[in-house]
């Protein structure tokens, strides 16, 4: 059996084909492939607007420039890539750890309790874990309850969908951001994207995605003003071209990602492996998370980690607390009250989950682990 990672990217000879056409043509950086992106993923989530950065981070960072202030407290989950928070911190705002749900997205109820507590927050930053839709119902109260800003970190969740709310669609939010990392549903190799419902908000965003340039109709034609310090987050037509072409394959790709899910939660159903949870139709599947109960088996953690890399099956850890990692700590972080991500930080790990994996790797993976668990 060749190695099986937690996450892999699925190239087709059309992705390739398209490229290669974009590559001879006239644009290679912004060009036209750029727009079209932006008009299907407008499509494709039914927002408003639809911004394609280079990355994921750099779409954080950009929402935190339009919508935060120096010193603004905002609320976060600890159960996220490094970037989500990391976005909060770049624009000088204090990110609040508060805990997670037995899904692994954030708790809304004590959002709520911190809101209370503390009504000069200003934000809140969720990440659609996993590839599970936060909570829609719960989302909509506090932004008609609070004075907040709302982002929805969606990287991990393009085509999931709540009660018809699409990720991405920003229903009950300002702006919410996909990634476009090769282990996520679609890939342009690096890039992200950012939506929104706000006119204002985007067109802020588009000045500050390209160093805070204007350049307007009344200008003299060699002309541009810069109105903000922006950046180059600038994404290309080659990787855009990619995109589209991915974007087309999306919804069958999730498919299968549910098939996966499907088979691993019928594989694991009255056993010793608990999903994180069973299929619902809320996640899009970019993790199959389980739990496993590490205190009532001789193996640690780290020893099945090990023992299924040396049998070709790699596993990963989605996340250690961030709260919890040095740069925090040093910041004074770490020591807030998250029991359910300290247990869940001790018990979980990802399985293998990819458009591309096939039935046979599955049978492989959830033999494997039954083995090395019970050895
Ligand atoms: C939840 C989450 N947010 C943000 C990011 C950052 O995305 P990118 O790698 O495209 O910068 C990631 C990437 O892994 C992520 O998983």
């Amino acid at each position: 059996m060749n190695f099986i990672p937690y996450g892999k990217h699925s190239i087709s000879k059309e992705d390739v084909n398209t490229v290669i056409k974009t590559l001879t043509s006239d644009f290679l950086t912004t060009g036209p492939k750029v727009k079209e992106f932006e008009k299907s993923l407008i499509n494709y989530c039914d927002a408003k607007y639809v911004l394609a950065v280079s990355s994921g981070t750099a779409a954080l960072h950009l929402i935190s420039l339009a919508l935060l202030n120096e010193k603004d407290k905002v609320i976060t989950t600890p159960n996220s890539f490094l970037a989500t928070s990391n976005s909060i911190l770049y624009v000088k705002a204090k990110p609040i750890f508060i805990d997670i749900k037995e899904d692994g997205n954030i708790d809304f109820d004590l959002c709520e309790k911190e809101l209370k507590k503390d009504p000069s927050i200003k934000a809140i930053y969720g990440v659609a874990f996993s590839g599970k839709m936060l909570d829609q119902k719960k989302l909509k109260k506090l932004k008609d309850t609070y004075n907040i800003k709302i982002v929805e970190d969606c990287a991990h969740a393009i085509g999931a969908k709540e009660d018809n709310i699409k990720a991405g669609s920003c229903k009950n939010s300002d702006a919410s951001i996909f990634s476009f990392h090769p282990v996520k549903h679609i890939t342009t190799a690096e890039g992200g994207a950012i939506t929104t419902n706000s006119k204002e908000l985007y067109e802020k965003l588009l000045i500050l995605r390209s160093h805070g340039m204007v350049k307007t109709s009344n200008m003299k034609p060699w002309e541009y003003e810069m109105k903000e310090l922006g950046f180059n987050y600038r994404i290309t037509d080659i990787q855009c071209t990619l995109g589209l072409s991915q974007l087309s394959k999306l919804d069958s790709s999730i498919e299968r990602r549910i098939q996966i899910a499907k088979n691993y939660d019928k594989a694991f159903k009255d056993t010793t492996i608990k999903p994180l949870y069973t299929f619902d139709g809320k996640s899009s599947y970019h993790l199959y998370v389980i739990k496993v109960d590490f205190e009532k088996l001789i193996i640690s953690k780290e020893e099945l980690f090990l023992k299924l890399k040396e049998r070709n099956i790699g596993i990963q850890l989605h996340y250690i607390p961030i709260n919890k990692q040095p740069y925090y700590k040093s910041l004074g972080y770490g020591n807030e009250k998250t029991p359910i991500m300290d247990e869940y930080y001790k018990q979980c790990f990802s399985l293998p989950m990819y458009y591309s994996l096939s039935d046979k790797e599955q049978e492989y993976v959830i033999k494997t682990l039954f083995e090395v668990l019970n050895a």
